[in-house]
Formats: structure tokens, C-alpha cells, sequence
């Protein structure tokens, strides 16, 4: 049963973590197997009777189920109740994962998403919302290894665009854009000019040269989705922007692409920020308006695994610094 579900959770690139419902016909009340694996996950297993499920619709309704259970779906009907939505058979991401056992026995898996919980704006957060998003800033981190081959589901990448426009700007100019990727050729020149500049960064760095050129400082050719973050043409807002014009609209957009890191990594993908290029060649390659400014590729994709610290630490080039050497109160020579 434990094999089951973790393949159909491996489907979706989900974990046991992202399980938040469990439910079976109320004939498999009493399966051992499947009360076992709920108690030794921590879950409350619904048993709906055949009746109900007979209500839900389905993609895969089979008249062999219906005949032994008196309902023409167990698995699809259930998850999707068990989600709360029996009438949005889109719902379903996992029609029926079927899996045979090393014991001959069979078992079907369905997984059903839960509706996005986005929070309403004012919501009062619990302790454990704050957990999970520290959960989620601690574990993120800049990506240069991903599956080759991958793919982002297009409704995470509608997340991932909405946790971009929800990002802070400078007088609300939100000045950015994203320019995605999409033909071959153009990533591959765009990976070529990342090249060059990581060159020219080798004979810049004397001494560390051979060292910088062993680690890997981008994965522009491997990951599922390529975007180019860029500072747009100057729209001229004055708000909050008076002193510093230019300094507060790349920090807009870097406020954008941080919103960007933080979503990938709650959706379980990797991103890697690289800004190894010439802009004003990136700016030709991608034909952008006169005065934008590429300030980042972005590579987004799944990973098979996140290093646990930053992989500059991991690799020697360098290390975090602690607190003490950030916090600076009332004047700086009080530090010393
Ligand atoms: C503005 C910016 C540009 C960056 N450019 C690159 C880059 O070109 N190549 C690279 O390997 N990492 C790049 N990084 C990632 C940093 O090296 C990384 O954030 C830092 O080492 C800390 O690691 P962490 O993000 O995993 O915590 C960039 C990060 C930022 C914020």
C-alpha cells in the first residue's frame, strides 16, 4: 500500500507532506494495510459509502467495480469527496494509478487537489503559517542543477506568475517584466553568452580563476522553463523614488524575483539566478524596447535534490556570516 501511494505521489512530484486527506469505500473500512499506512502517517482515513461515490462523476467509471462494490468508482470518487470537490472532475491530478503488490494483491491510487487557499487579505497567521514559511525561506536556494527533460505543469506556472504580481514596487510601478523562453536556439544563445561572461569573470578573478571555472554558475540548458527578468523602460514615477530613481526600480524588480524564488520552492522547483551576461547582448538577442534592462536569467525547474546550504558554501568559495556582522544598532562605530 506504502509503495502505492508514494509512486502516485512521485507522479505528481509530490511528497507525503502535501497529503492532506485520505479516503476509501467504507467496505475497505477494516484494510489493514491501509489503516496501517494512515497510522503510521498520522492520518484520518473517510470511508464513504457506495451510494455516495455512485453520486460523484468520473473519468474511468468501470462497471467490474460497480459490480463488487455498487459503485462504478472508488478511488476517483473518493479523493475527489475527500477533496470537496465532487463535481470538478478536473480536480482530479491522478486519474487511478494502478499498482500490484509483491503479494499478488492489487491497489488503486486517485489523487484530487485541494482548492488554492490563498488567505484573505488581513487573515491573522497561526504559529504554524509561520513555520511553514520559514520552513520555506530556509530551504531556499539558489539552483544550478536541474532534471534535464522536465516540465512545469501550467497550472504551477499560473502560481508562479501570481506570486510575481503580487510583489512590492517602488509607488506600485512595478517595474519589471519576464520575458519567457520558449525556442530552443534562442536558449542556447543566451547559454552561449552566459559562457562567454563566465569566462571573462575567470580572468577577472586572478588567482581564484581556476577555482571559480570547476563550479557550476548556471543551468540555462537543463532546467524546464528559462525567464528573463528585466527592469522595464523608466515610466517616470517620481513616488518614493525621487533620490535614488534607478537603485528603487531594480530593487522592485528584485523584489519580484524573490517573491518568484520563495513560490518555485514551495512548489518544490529549484531557480537559479544568473546574472553572467552582457545586457546589452541579451537585450539584442531577446529584442527588447530601448531602455530595458535584463537583470537576470532565471532557470526554474524540478531538481532531484536542493543542497542544504548555499552550494558556494558547500563548494569553499564562500561562507554565510553571522548575524552579529549584519545588525548594526544606532551608529556604526558603536559595533566595533
Ligand atoms: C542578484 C543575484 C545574482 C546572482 N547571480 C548568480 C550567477 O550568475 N550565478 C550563480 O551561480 N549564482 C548567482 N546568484 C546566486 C548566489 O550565488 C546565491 O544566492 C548565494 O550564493 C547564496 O546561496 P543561496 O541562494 O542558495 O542561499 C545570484 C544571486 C543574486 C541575488
Amino acid at each position: 500500500m506504502r509503495e502505492a501511494v508514494a509512486q502516485a505521489l512521485a507522479q505528481l512530484g509530490a511528497d507525503w507532506a502535501d497529503v492532506a486527506a485520505v479516503a476509501s469505500i467504507t467496505l475497505k473500512s477494516d484494510e489493514v494495510g491501509l489503516l496501517a499506512l494512515c497510522a503510521a502517517q498520522g492520518w484520518a482515513p473517510q470511508f464513504y459509502p457506495p451510494e455516495q461515490l455512485a453520486q460523484v462523476a468520473v473519468p474511468n467509471p468501470s462497471e467490474t467495480v460497480r459490480r463488487y462494490t455498487g459503485t462504478p468508482s472508488v478511488s476517483e470518487a473518493a479523493a475527489l469527496l475527500a477533496a470537496g470537490r465532487p463535481s470538478e472532475l478536473l480536480a482530479l491530478r491522478l486519474e487511478k494509478h494502478r499498482f500490484k503488490g509483491a503479494d499478488g494483491r492489487n491497489a488503486t491510487v486517485s489523487v484530487a487537489e485541494l482548492p488554492a487557499q490563498v488567505p484573505s487579505p488581513g487573515a491573522h497567521f497561526s504559529a504554524e503559517d509561520r513555520l511553514r514559511l520559514h520552513a520555506v525561506l530556509a530551504a531556499r536556494r539558489d539552483v544550478r542543477h536541474f532534471r534535464p527533460g522536465s516540465h512545469i505543469a501550467p497550472e504551477v506556472r499560473a502560481r508562479l506568475l501570481q506570486a510575481l504580481m503580487l510583489a512590492p514596487s517602488v509607488g506600485l510601478m512595478q517595474p519589471w517584466q519576464f520575458v519567457r523562453v520558449t525556442a530552443p536556439a534562442r536558449r542556447e544563445a543566451l547559454a552561449a553568452l552566459v559562457e562567454a561572461e563566465r569566462q571573462r569573470t575567470a580572468e577577472a578573478l586572478g588567482e581564484r580563476a581556476a577555482e571559480f571555472l570547476r563550479l557550476k554558475v548556471e543551468g540555462v540548458r537543463e532546467c524546464a522553463e528559462l525567464w528573463v527578468a528585466v527592469l522595464a523602460p523608466e515610466d517616470g514615477t517620481v513616488f518614493g523614488r525621487r533620490t535614488l530613481p534607478r537603485e528603487m526600480a531594480l530593487c522592485s524588480v528584485a523584489c519580484a524575483v524573490q517573491n518568484l524564488w520563495l513560490a518555485s520552492r514551495a512548489e518544490n522547483l529549484g531557480l537559479g539566478w544568473v546574472s553572467m551576461f552582457e545586457p546589452t547582448e541579451v537585450a539584442a538577442l531577446l529584442r527588447l524596447a530601448p531602455g530595458a534592462l535584463p537583470l537576470g536569467l532565471l532557470c526554474i525547474g524540478p531538481v532531484d535534490a536542493f543542497y542544504d546550504r548555499p552550494m558556494l558554501e558547500q563548494e569553499q568559495w564562500r561562507q554565510r556570516r553571522p548575524l552579529h556582522d549584519f545588525l548594526i544598532e544606532d551608529e556604526p562605530h558603536e559595533c566595533a
